[in-house]
């Protein structure tokens, strides 16, 4: 495994620890690396091969972070903003690790599973197009869903502007609510496509991502880590 310095590594491993705060906690001789303490924040280790203490307790290390948070409405997707709270911003301070961000979008208004990492490869992936990772929302309509909705949007819509919709799976709940399936994520996609239909969503929640489930018990502004098992499944799509 690549070799980096220490500064860095120890702001990824430890939540809520800064690459500033690292320098001074190594500067204090806080750090030990192999058993001796390192006061120099530029040392290089080897994540796989060094054994490097805080506090005398050894840190095991992660490669990534894999966060699955439950959106309330009125938060943005991003890291920060200028007006609006976000969903890094709402993580407890025992997930907050540098370099985390959503991979993908809920508008401010939706809620619901927001994937939280570090893996820019895994996000590039969950975010493609191409790769036709399928997310899952519930839907509840202002108006009765047309049954010929199913059928339409299992071909592929066109929505305004002309865009093509890759085809996208509807499971009609009841007569205003539903569970549509996507392989892409365009632009306030759900919302245009019942626009194109004559309806209009007025509530929007995303219950998976790639075969993973949004839990249940996590109350809207929680969030906790994917379990082994999920982030398998995330890289098995
Ligand atoms: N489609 C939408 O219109 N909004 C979302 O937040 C997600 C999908």
């Amino acid at each position: 495994m690549e070799a980096q310095r220490l500064d860095k590594y120890i702001s990824s491993q430890l939540a809520g620890v800064s690459r500033k705060d690292a320098r001074e906690l190594i500067k204090r001789g806080k750090i030990s690396v192999n058993g001796a303490v390192v006061k120099i924040p530029e040392q290089k280790v080897d994540p796989s091969a060094d054994a490097v203490s805080f506090g005398g307790r050894q840190i095991s290390y992660k490669r990534h972070l894999y966060i699955m948070l439950n959106k309330p409405a009125g938060v943005v997707c991003a890291t920060r903003d200028r007006l609006s709270e976000t969903v890094t911003e709402l993580l407890p301070p025992e997930l907050r690790h540098e370099g985390l961000f959503p991979a993908g979008r809920l508008d401010r208004d939706s809620v619901g599973f927001v994937l939280i990492t570090d893996d820019g490869e895994l996000a590039h992936r969950i975010l493609s197009p191409k790769s036709h990772v399928p997310k899952t929302y519930f839907v509840r309509l202002r108006d009765v869903i047309d049954p010929k909705a199913a059928e339409d949007f299992s071909r592929g819509v066109t929505i305004d502007g002309g865009e093509e919709c890759l085809p996208a799976e509807l499971k009609i709940l009841s007569e205003r609510e539903c569970e549509l399936t996507l392989h892409e994520g365009k632009y306030h996609q759900i919302k245009r496509m019942f626009k194109s239909r004559g309806n209009k969503v007025v509530y929007l929640k995303r219950i998976r991502i790639a075969g993973v489930s949004l839990d249940s018990s996590l109350k809207e502004g929680q969030a906790r880590e994917l379990t082994d098992a999920e982030t398998a499944r995330l890289y098995d799509r």
